[in-house]
């Protein structure tokens, strides 16, 4: 890559610190926006739309032509990896994904054994194009669901509040609920790593439901798990950096922040920034605007990003969302959020 020409997010990523931090925005791609809803009006089903390069394509790059961000994050789902194996995924509109669940570790036994990369192509194919059509300076993110979060939607067949059904699967059957958990651990290592094949310059791993695990099963479900997928994909692309992502966690941030191979964590809405800031020992941060604060635009909007630009001074830090944009935001807002952390604050 030509000098000045490095994605800013990726300098930051380095841990390198210079002017405004970079920004992007977790769904940035998607129902705020009236571009997108006309593109998704098109097929019936989510799915179908992800795995329509075209239309991936397109759903990419619409956040960055209107609003010039740092990065771009590839459009597609983490609920791509248990349909690549074989479940039956599909999106409810209004309700959110629903699967076929899980109940036994019989039930396991159904899965395939590897990811079937073959359904997964209009994927590689989208970031690929993404990539061409991409100015040098602006990040490509290619992502994927961490293990725990991808295995609660897998056991329970659907979004649940507190992830009881996989939790109960674990305790009643670790030695399964393991064997899943290591092939999603596998299935995330091939996925990034084709990804990355593709064009991505860097990966973000979403553990949102992180935050529902006691300290014990955190570190056996959740953070030896990223870790894994974390030292495998940097053992296959160094050069690649890699965001963890492990939602609500609060202060069992701390063994993340031992992972060396993970490059950047994003922190969630509520963590506290400056005790983040002093644990992380130097590894870059992202995040953590609340997406309700975005909503209500206005003072509120301003007040929240000074704070984090104020907190992050001087900290290789990337400006994001706690949690993923809300479809009520309006335009206006994020217009208004991006011009601000451009400009230093004022
Ligand atoms: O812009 C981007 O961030 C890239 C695209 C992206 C989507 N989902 C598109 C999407 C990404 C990175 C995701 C990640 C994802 N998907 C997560 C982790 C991040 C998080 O929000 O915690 C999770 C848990 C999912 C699973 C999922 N997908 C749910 C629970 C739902 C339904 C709830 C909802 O927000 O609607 C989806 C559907 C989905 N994924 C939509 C989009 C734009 C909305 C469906 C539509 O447009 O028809």
């Amino acid at each position: 890559m030509k000098p000045g020409m490095t994605p800013k997010l990726l300098s930051v990523l380095d841990g390198r610190t210079s002017g405004p931090p970079p920004i992007w925005l977790m769904r940035q791609a998607g129902r705020y926006l009236p571009e997108y809803l006309a593109i998704r009006a098109q097929t019936k089903s989510f799915l179908e739309f992800c795995y329509n390069s075209e239309l991936a394509i397109e759903a990419t790059l619409q956040p960055i032509r209107r609003f010039g961000f740092d990065a771009a994050i590839i459009f597609s789902d983490i609920l791509v990896i248990p349909d690549a194996l074989g479940q039956d995924v599909r999106f409810e509109v209004g309700e959110g994904p629903r699967l076929a669940a899980i109940e036994t570790p019989d039930q396991l036994k159904g899965l395939a054994s590897t990811l079937d990369l073959d359904h997964l192509a209009p994927v590689y194919r989208a970031i690929a194009g993404v990539r061409a059509s991409l100015a040098p300076d602006v990040a490509l993110i290619g992502f994927c669901g961490a293990p725990w979060t991808l295995a609660t939607y897998m056991i329970a067949g659907r979004g649940t509040p507190d992830q009881a059904p996989a939790r109960l699967f674990a305790y009643r059957h670790p030695e399964a609920f393991s064997q899943l958990i290591d092939k999603l651990v596998d299935a995330a290592v091939v996925h990034l790593s084709a990804q990355i094949e593709a064009g991505a310059d860097a990966v973000q791993i979403f553990d949102s439901w992180a935050g529902s695990l006691p300290a014990g099963e955190l570190e056996v479900w959740s953070v030896r798990p990223i870790q894994r997928i974390a030292e495998a994909v940097k053992a296959r692309h160094p050069q690649t950096k890699i965001i963890g992502f492990p939602r609500a966690v609060g202060e069992q941030l701390l063994p993340f922040t031992q992972i060396a191979a993970l490059d950047g964590l994003s922190l969630d809405t509520t963590a506290d920034r400056r005790w983040a800031r002093q644990v992380a020992g130097g590894k870059p941060l992202q995040g953590n605007l609340d997406p309700l604060a975005i909503l209500a635009g206005g003072a509120a909007l301003d007040r929240a990003i000074d704070s984090i630009l104020e907190d992050f001074a001087s900290y290789p830090h990337i400006f994001n969302l706690g949690h993923g944009i809300l479809p009520p935001t309006p335009i206006a807002n994020v217009e208004r959020l991006i011009s601000k952390v451009r400009s230093g604050g004022r």
